[in-house]
């Protein structure tokens, strides 16, 4: 079983960071986080390489996240939320995604082979109580990797409660871990 997690939080061991823990201690087979504020990922400039050529000509970490995006079993996008969205440098990661779009749906030109991938997004809140927008950004990031979503965490009072100390949280976190193995 492979799982790959994007981390969207610039804390090491910040509430981000205390879920994915959490959750990779449930989880068996290889585990690939990538952090999104250190990872050497440059965003997509629309050069528009990609609508004339096979993937994407930067050539940096993402080269290899495309490999593993093809090969996982479980997809996470993880993420602080930030004015109600994902962190800028998720939403740049993300961007790299495109040279899948223009083959697959301009070009129609499969990229990623054809198998089931589960999606699942983890959230954490400062205390305005609401996903904002970063749900549904996660859920198109999923889509754009041809993974199903299945379901989400959301951890959102952190200002008063840690996501480390969220027992619902935590329970949840669980839960999915199992949906994973399944
Ligand atoms: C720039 C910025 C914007 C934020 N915007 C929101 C927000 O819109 N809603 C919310 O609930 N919390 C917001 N927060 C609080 C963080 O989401 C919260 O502290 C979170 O637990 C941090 O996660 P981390 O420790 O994994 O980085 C914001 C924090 C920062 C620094």
């Amino acid at each position: 079983m492979k799982t790959l997690i994007f981390n969207g939080s610039p804390r090491k061991n910040g509430d981000t960071a205390a879920l994915v823990n959490e959750l990779t201690k449930h989880l068996e087979g290889d585990i690939k986080v990538v952090n999104t504020y250190t990872a050497k990922i440059s965003p997509c400039t629309d050069c528009r390489y990609c609508w004339k050529n096979d993937g994407c000509i930067i050539d940096d970490e993402m080269q290899t996240v495309y490999k593993d995006i093809d090969d996982a079993d479980n997809i996470v996008i993880a993420s602080p939320i930030f004015f109600s969205e994902l962190t800028g440098p998720l939403l740049s990661v993300a961007s790299r995604l495109q040279q899948i779009w223009i083959s697959e749906k301009v070009k129609n030109i499969k990229v990623l082979k054809e198998k089931e991938r589960k999606g699942f997004v983890v959230l954490v809140g400062g205390g305005d109580g609401k996903p904002g927008k970063a749900l549904g950004t996660a859920k198109i990031i999923i889509k754009h990797m041809g993974t199903s979503f299945v379901d989400s965490v959301i951890s959102h009072n952190t200002d008063e409660v840690p996501a480390k100390d969220d027992i619902s949280a935590i329970e949840n976190i669980k839960r999915i871990a199992q949906m994973m193995r399944e």
